[in-house]
């Protein structure tokens, strides 16, 4: 019986490979010029880190996440995202030690158990940064415009950046309590899921798809007049610099993110380009997690994004080519071991990217595969060109032939030796 991979997972083949790897040289290359250093954490966490971090009411808690006994009756999970982990790590390994402000990226798998659709899968991959030690809105400042600059770097159009603040967790508690009261004169019009989270997580409301539910919504009390006016002044000055770093946002005052997490800023970033789960990535502050997870009282912001929604952005269904500077086609035993030799020296010594046919094909197949490769060179060599000690080099771009001693064929293509 056929076996195939699990719903909502998905296998990624050499043609798309190709592209992943691309976009995360770099997104390497970017973060390193900002300071950060990579982070690579387990896949599998301690699920109540997870329930502790993120939210025992949210839906990636409740619904979403992967979770077991293992044989030893530890209760774990799939890591739903990164940041829980990565906070995690910071204090086990007493980072804040190294270096007062730690900025860390990682690009990595994350599970959640939602229904698959488009931009949607139930593995994915994030990339992401988390800044561990400033509270400054400068912070916030460099956080946000990386997100955006990643997208602008990589020609995505129509970027919609939405920022918002949720103050501190008093002032969350505070506009929680006006919010319950508001909606308290619409339970009957909230849906079951709404009316669930008006029990343990109201602010989760605000961030409803239900047509109904988003007129209610509109109408009720704005939670940036909830904020202290040290708060405001944050804010204001993050507005303040993106404006300077000429990014251009709006502030959405709905914007309240799905875990529980968030303190002050919080920010998304959406296109139209690809479908209905338009949000590229999203990320905020997170103020108070660093001490939660038992570590010091030190502040945070980061960010993440989908990997696969980036790739869909750029290119839709586009992919990379496959392709070789060199195509070895040989014929007969000698010539064969002959091409394996050559092969051999071009990919260790010189690192030259270097393809031959291991099936015995046609002289005619292997030409074939040579130009569907987009091969510069190739290299033939039959039972003459054996017996005379020869190789016959093709420049594919001009047509020109040239006859070479089996033995140097490699040093043709050493441009160090040329240039020596
Ligand atoms: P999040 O909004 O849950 O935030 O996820 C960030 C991004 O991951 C989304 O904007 C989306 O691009 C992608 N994503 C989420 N779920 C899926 C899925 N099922 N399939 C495909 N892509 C998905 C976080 O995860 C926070 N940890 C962000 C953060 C970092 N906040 C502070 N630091």
């Amino acid at each position: 019986m056929k076996i195939n991979s699990i719903k909502g997972m998905h296998d990624l083949l050499p043609h798309q490979t190709r592209n992943w790897r691309q976009i995360e040289t770099i997104l390497h290359n970017f973060f390193n010029v900002h300071g950060y250093g990579e982070i690579r954490t387990p896949n599998i966490e301690q699920t109540k880190l997870f329930k502790r971090v993120i939210g025992d009411e949210t839906d990636i808690v409740t619904k979403e996440m992967y979770s077991w006994e293992d044989r030893n009756g530890d209760n774990i999970s799939l890591r739903p995202e990164l940041t829980a982990p990565t906070v995690r790590a910071f204090i086990e390994h007493n980072l804040e030690k190294l270096n007062k402000n730690t900025k860390l990226y990682y690009i990595g798998s994350a599970f959640r158990r939602e229904r698959p659709q488009k931009g949607r899968q139930r593995q994915f991959s994030q990339f992401g940064v988390e800044a561990i030690g400033s509270e400054f809105p400068e912070q916030d400042a460099e956080v946000v415009s990386m997100a955006y600059n990643i997208y602008e770097m990589l020609g995505i159009e129509n970027l919609d950046l939405v920022i918002n603040s949720v103050g501190s967790e008093e002032s969350k508690k505070n506009y929680s309590k006006e919010l319950k009261i508001y909606l308290s004169d619409f339970s009957n019009q909230l849906s079951d899921v709404s009316k669930n989270r008006y029990k343990n997580n109201p602010l989760r409301i605000l961030d409803t798809k239900d047509k109904e539910e988003i007129k209610i919504v509109e109408n009720a009390p704005n939670i940036l007049d909830f904020l202290t006016e040290s708060e405001i002044e944050h804010f204001n000055q993050v507005k303040r610099y993106l404006d300077k770093l000429g990014i251009p946002y709006r502030v959405d005052k709905g914007l309240v993110r799905g875990l529980d997490y968030y303190t002050m800023t919080t920010f998304e970033i959406r296109t139209n380009s690809i479908g209905s789960q338009d949000a590229l990535c999203g990320g905020g502050r997170y103020n108070n997690l660093v001490d939660q997870l038992g570590g010091k009282s030190i502040p945070a912001i980061g960010f993440a994004a989908g990997m696969e929604r980036l790739v869909m952005a750029i290119s839709g269904e586009e992919t990379i080519e496959d392709s070789v500077d060199i195509f070895i086609l040989s014929m007969g035993d000698l010539a064969i071991m002959n091409a394996l030799k050559i092969c051999d020296k071009l990919r260790s010594q010189l690192g030259i990217n270097v393809r031959m046919d291991l099936t015995r094909s046609s002289f005619k197949s292997q030409m074939r595969q040579a130009n569907k490769l987009n091969a510069n060179y190739v290299v033939i060599i039959g039972e003459d060109e054996v017996n005379k000690n020869i190789g016959i080099i093709k420049d594919m771009s001009s047509g020109n032939q040239s006859e070479v001693p089996l033995d140097t064929i490699h040093k043709n293509f050493d441009i160090k030796s040329d240039e020596q």
